[in-house]
This record gives structure tokens, sequence and C-alpha cells, in this order.
């Protein structure tokens, strides 16, 4: 077992190559997700595996041009869920963190067998929800975009973002998110 490595192997890489996607590698990927913990075994998430032609080329309409990189993924995983789906514990809502954390189950998954899965914030949700059937009470929490990471740097690229492409974004040291025994602000 080497969770370490897929979670430093794991980047949010935008120059992508074609895979093939079989029903296979949905379901591992499903399957993985699902194994995350939730509160009280709820399971709020749900995804949409879309990687039929049409399907695609319909939801890179809802995509900004920031996120035209996306346009290259083989398959693009919409994670979705509702409030009431999960617990809700006096002021605390469970439903995005147990999403979130099937979802970096999937991430690291896609990781291990090689893949590169890259989340995103940034598309019209409204849109999404119409391309593939998902009703209105639900919140689209994220895109995944699914491919395998290319040597070629991806020519819709900004700057920035080829900077990003060459060099992990920089992370916060360890004493400014991560205190011991008592948590202390920082002056
Ligand atoms: C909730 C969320 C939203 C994100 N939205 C976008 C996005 O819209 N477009 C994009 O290119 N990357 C997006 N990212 C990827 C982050 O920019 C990336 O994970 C971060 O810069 C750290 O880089 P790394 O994942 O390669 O370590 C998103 C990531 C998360 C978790």
């Amino acid at each position: 077992m080497d969770v370490r490595k897929a979670i430093e192997d794991r980047r949010a890489y935008r120059s992508l190559d074609p895979i093939a996607i079989t029903d296979d590698l949905v379901n591992d990927l499903a399957s993985s997700a699902i194994l995350a913990p939730s509160c009280f075994n709820k399971q709020p998430e749900r995804f949409v595996f879309v990687y039929d032609k049409d399907t695609l080329e319909k939801m890179h309409g809802a995509l900004p041009k920031a996120n035209a990189w996306a346009t290259t993924a083989s398959m693009l995983i919409a994670v979705f869920s509702e409030r009431d789906s999960d617990c809700i514990i006096k002021d605390r809502e469970y439903y995005l963190f147990d999403t979130g954390m099937a979802t970096a189950f999937l991430i690291l998954r896609a990781t291990e067998l090689g893949l590169v899965a890259h989340p995103m914030g940034g598309y019209n949700e409204k849109r999404i929800k119409e391309v593939l059937g998902i009703p209105e009470n639900m919140t689209v929490i994220t895109l995944v975009g699914v491919g395998k990471k290319s040597d070629d740097m991806n020519p819709v690229l900004t700057d920035q973002q080829i900077a990003i492409e060459k060099e992990r974004p920089e992370r916060l040291p360890l004493e400014e998110f991560s205190f011991k025994n008592r948590y202390k602000t920082i002056p």
C-alpha cells in the first residue's frame, strides 16, 4: 500500500493526452469513491461519467475560457449532491464534505492508475445540469477532467498556467495550518 505516493504524484495538470474510457475504468473509479467515509454512511455523492463525444461537446459549452484546457479531457466527471441527503448537525451541513472526500478517493485512484484527474470549480452550473439532466435542487460541486499527462504543453494555457504546469504551486508551511495540541492564531 503506497497512498503517500499517489498523494505526491497527483497534480492538477492541464496538458492532457487522450485515453480510452472503458466500463472497467468507470466502475473502478466509482467503486473507489463510494468506499470513502460519510456521515452515518449516507453516501450523498453522485457522479455522471461523461465520455460520449456529443455530450462532452455540450459540456464544453459550459466552460469559461480559463478552463478551455478541459476540452482535451477524454472524460469529464460531474460530481453533485443534495444538502438534505446527508447529515445536518446543528449548522454543520456534511454533504459537501462527504462528497469532497469521495472525490478525493476517486482522484487518488485515478492517479494510481497513471491518470490525471483534475477537479474544477469554473463552469456554468445551470448549463451542466441541463445537459446532464441533474435536478434543480442538487448542487454540481465540481467537474473532474480525466486524461493522461501530455509531454506537450497545451497551447491554450496562459503563461501562469504554463508555470504551474511545470512546478507544483507552493503550499503553506506546516506551522501555518497544522498545530500540535492547541490552535494558535498567527499574528
Ligand atoms: C474546488 C476546486 C476548484 C478548482 N477549480 C479549478 C478550475 O476551475 N480550473 C482549473 O484549471 N483548476 C482548478 N482547480 C485546480 C487547482 O487550481 C489546483 O488543484 C491547485 O492549484 C493546486 O495544484 P495541484 O493540484 O497541481 O497541486 C480546482 C481545484 C479544486 C479543489
